[in-house]
């Protein structure tokens, strides 16, 4: 059963209903034809087991603090009931009293090159909920929690102050539609956020091995380098997130409040959507030490040569690192989104909402990037690329000399290619020659996508 049914193709199966595939890394399965695994967690320990594992590192965080306070892992059946726990709840203001919502910062963005580079737009709009940073001090402890409807899954970060680093999580929850199978109407609307029949949490270790590792962006050094909070976009004027003083990024809230119209979205009152403050989320980067960003977007200086002439040498200049492999690819250099596709997202969303298009219709609302973006979006190759150039773009951002060396992905070193074995080759190209939907499909199809022509391109190099 399908959790994500169609666009991506990123497919999680409900626990235990799919064969796992015993987490082998060598390709296709020898005999017969079993139905694809899609989870990218398969074969990992889940619940109490995983929850044990995580509390007996006994990390110094304010996360793993609440999470293991018990000796069970706390019950969590909604994203309300995770934010409570945190101490993230969002309670509505209407009189801007500064003694609520005095523990929660809050912003939104509408594009994201995180995890949900393929799916974060104005509707399915990426929320972070953090501990505020008002003054030029680093805080003493903090944690932010970024959700976006779409998929089953949390991500979070604190600080660890006596290990001096930072502690990545994931909440893999289940929605109550995985028995049966999830339509895009359950994962995209309100129905995600509760109803969860259960949950797993992952630490950063435990997942560093699969496409979901955060790691591979949050520690670009690799390891023993310094692990940092993300923001490619650290300036105003924020271009990609909801920052209702600017016209072109009011159009993006506007967007998401004609879609939602009064509902609360990753538990935000509808009415603290507008007020959203990415400054808030640059404050608590800044003042915690990481307020330099690599390949940072500067948007007010792209957004000056985008009007003097059309283009931007600067933003060239962020995607080229992207294009070489060196850095992961910068936000689009305007907004990337296909009116007409937006508008009938938009209407169809306000349809389920008012009860005239059933729930199970909903179409996938995550398709509504231009054509003409994939690329410069890094989803897909840059127009033209040899088969090396499609390698270097598609798949060293995770196949490095940085990365983890004891990672067995580090045999795949797309920076050497010349040096990396012909058994490894050849299974590379089998994983290119997978379905998309397979969790060990290259590249993931969560990041990444190729046309015929180019896997063939791509293929043909690693033939030599
Ligand atoms: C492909 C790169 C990439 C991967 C992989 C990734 N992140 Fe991020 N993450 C980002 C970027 C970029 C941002 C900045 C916001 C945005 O673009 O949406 C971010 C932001 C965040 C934030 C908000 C705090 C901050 O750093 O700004 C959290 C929390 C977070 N990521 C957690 C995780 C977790 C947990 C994982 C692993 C499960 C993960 N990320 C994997 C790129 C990544
Ligand atoms: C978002 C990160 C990411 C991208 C992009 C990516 N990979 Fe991977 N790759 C992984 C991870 C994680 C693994 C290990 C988990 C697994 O086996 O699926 C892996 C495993 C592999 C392996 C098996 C390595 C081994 O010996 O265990 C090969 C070969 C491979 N990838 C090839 C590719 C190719 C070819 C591309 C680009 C067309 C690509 N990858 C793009 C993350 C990525």
């Amino acid at each position: 059963m399908r959790l994500f049914p169609c666009l991506l193709l990123v497919v999680f199966c409900a626990c235990g209903s799919a064969p796992s595939r015993g987490g082998g890394d060598d390709g296709p399965d020898a005999g017969g034809a079993p139905p694809v695994d899609d989870d990218p967690l398969s074969g990992l320990p889940t619940g109490a087991a995983q929850w044990s594992a995580v509390c007996a590192r006994h990390y110094g965080d304010m996360i793993s603090a609440k999470f293991c306070a018990g000796a069970a892992p706390p019950s969590l059946t909604s994203l309300a009931d995770l934010e409570a726990l945190l101490g993230l709840t969002v309670r509505p203001n209407p009189n801007n009293d500064p003694t609520i919502n005095a523990n929660v910062r809050l912003t939104l963005n509408g594009e994201s090159t995180g995890l949900g580079v393929r799916s974060v737009n104005p509707i399915l709009a990426r929320a972070f909920l953090m501990t505020p940073s008002p003054n030029s001090a680093p805080n003493a402890s903090y944690q932010v929690l970024a959700f976006a409807r779409g998929e089953p899954l949390v991500e979070l970060v604190a600080n660890d102050p006596a290990a001096q680093t930072l502690r990545f999580f994931l909440v893999r929850f289940h929605p109550a539609c995985e028995s049966t199978g999830c339509s895009n109407g359950d994962l995209q609307t309100a129905a995600i956020e509760s109803g969860w029949t259960g949950y797993t949490l992952y630490d950063d270790r435990t997942i560093a091995d699969t496409t979901l590792d955060c790691l591979n962006c949050h520690e670009p050094g690799g390891p023993g380098s310094k692990r940092i909070l993300r923001m490619q976009e650290l300036a105003n004027p924020w271009a990609h997130w909801f920052y209702p003083e600017r016209p072109d990024t009011l159009q993006i809230v506007q967007d998401f409040l004609a879609a939602h119209g009064g509902e609360s979205y990753a538990g935000i009152p509808s009415s603290l959507v507008m007020p959203s403050r990415p400054a808030a989320l640059t404050q608590l980067l800044q003042n915690n030490g990481f307020g330099t960003q690599p390949n940072v977007f500067d948007t007010l200086k792209i957004n000056t040569e985008l009007a003097a002439g059309g283009t931007s040498a600067t933003w060239t200049g962020l995607y080229a690192q992207a294009l070489a492999g060196q850095q992961i690819p910068p936000p689009y250099v305007d907004n990337p989104y296909d009116r007409t596709k937006e508008q009938a997202a938009i209407t169809a969303y306000q349809q389920v909402l008012s009860g005239s298009l059933p729930r199970a219709q909903l179409p996938d609302l995550r398709d509504t990037f231009l054509d003409s973006a994939l690329a410069d979006m890094s989803i897909r190759p840059k127009p033209g690329l040899d088969g090396k150039g499609i390698l270097v773009q598609m798949c060293q951002m995770c196949h490095n000399a940085r990365l983890d060396q004891t990672l067995s992905r580090a045999r795949f070193n797309v920076e050497q290619l010349a040096q990396v074995s012909r058994a490894e080759k050849d299974t590379a190209i089998q994983r290119l020659q997978l379905p998309p939907a397979d969790r060990h499909a290259m590249p993931p199809a969560r990041f990444h996508e190729l046309s015929a022509a180019e896997r063939q391109l791509a293929i043909d190099e690693l033939m030599k």
